[in-house]
């Protein structure tokens, strides 16, 4: 790999680096799946525009946390990473199929971790591939195992869902400080970002606050009671045909017990990566923003 260079990101790269994870992803799902599920089938470029938009968000906040490895004028693998109040996350991380394993990971995460230098604490999803485990372990992370909800809800189980209204804009402050309540770090500029590709609900009472943004379930979902989490999880559920909510560690057993209430299934994938901190609850993460 003599001929390949690690360069920064650019927002100009973001389509390229976009298909360089739908054919990782691609790869990984393929190798991995579950007999009894569907063939995993490639991203389509056009399903691609909500990574490419996050992609130049996270190189406009972060271009020393955004890296690539070029040979030529073929991008061979991607990086994209973030610090948040002093918290460093990972929010895409890929090598072409047939560049893996010889090292390009290992040289793309150094400049990355870099970035994080001066965050003590970590947080991100990580795949199973055993290639990524063994990265995240060396480079200091504890690693979290996840379930994950998915299914056509029996309506009939679903309560009826008080003390929730649609989000705003003006919920920007309530969310920092639900976030940091939970996970130690607000998202920040990145609400604008979800706000423009998700609906919001808003929980907020004398005593509790929380929100969740929806899209089939959630996307993300953080409060500071279990019973608002819930809350804001039953709505989630209700306003879908076909659920999926991902990202339930252990410590988040509420919603496993809402989604066993509603009779969804309840499959295990992937990790929670942390370093310096235990896990947010009640929270369900984004997959990119965390
Ligand atoms: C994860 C990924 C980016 C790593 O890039 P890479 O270029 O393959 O990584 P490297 O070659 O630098 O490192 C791979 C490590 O796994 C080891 N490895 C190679 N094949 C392996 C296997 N089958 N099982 C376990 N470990 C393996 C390598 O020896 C190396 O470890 P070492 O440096 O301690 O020797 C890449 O494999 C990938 O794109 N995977 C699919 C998408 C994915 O899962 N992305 C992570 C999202 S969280």
């Amino acid at each position: 790999m003599d001929d390949v260079r690690i360069r920064p990101m650019t927002a100009d790269d973001a389509p390229r680096a976009e298909r360089v994870t739908a054919v990782g992803f691609h790869e990984l799902d393929t190798r991995m799946f579950r007999r009894s599920w569907p063939d995993p089938e490639i991203r389509p470029p056009e399903r691609g525009a909500h990574w490419v938009a996050r992609c130049r968000h996270l190189v406009g906040t972060d271009p020393g946390g955004c890296w690539v490895a070029e040979r030529g004028d073929e991008l061979l693998g991607i990086v994209v990473s973030f610090v948040r109040e002093k918290m460093w996350l990972l929010a895409s991380y890929a090598v072409v199929p047939e560049a893996q394993g010889l090292g390009l990971g290992k040289a793309l995460l150094a400049p990355a971790l870099e970035h994080g230098r001066g965050s003590l604490r970590g947080m991100f999803n990580a795949s199973s591939d055993p290639k990524a485990l063994r990265r995240y372990h060396d480079a200091g992370f504890t690693l979290h195992p996840q379930m994950f909800l998915r299914g056509t809800a029996d309506r009939s189980r679903i309560p009826v869902v008080e003390k929730v209204r649609e989000g705003s804009a003006s919920d920007i402050d309530l969310m920092d400080s639900v976030d940091r309540q939970t996970r130690g770090a607000a998202h920040g500029p990145d609400h604008q970002l979800l706000l423009g590709q998700y609906p919001l609900v808003v929980s907020e009472t004398s005593s509790a606050q929380g929100y969740a943004y929806l899209d089939r379930g959630t996307v993300l979902l953080a409060a500071t009671d279990r019973r608002t989490a819930a809350r804001l999880l039953w709505e989630a559920i209700a306003s879908s045909d076909d659920v999926l909510i991902g990202h339930i560690t252990a410590e988040n057993a509420w919603a496993v017990d809402v989604g066993m209430e509603a009779r969804l299934e309840l499959h295990q994938e992937g990790y929670l990566a942390l370093r310096h901190m235990r896990p947010p609850c009640p929270y369900l993460a984004n997959g990119a923003l965390m």
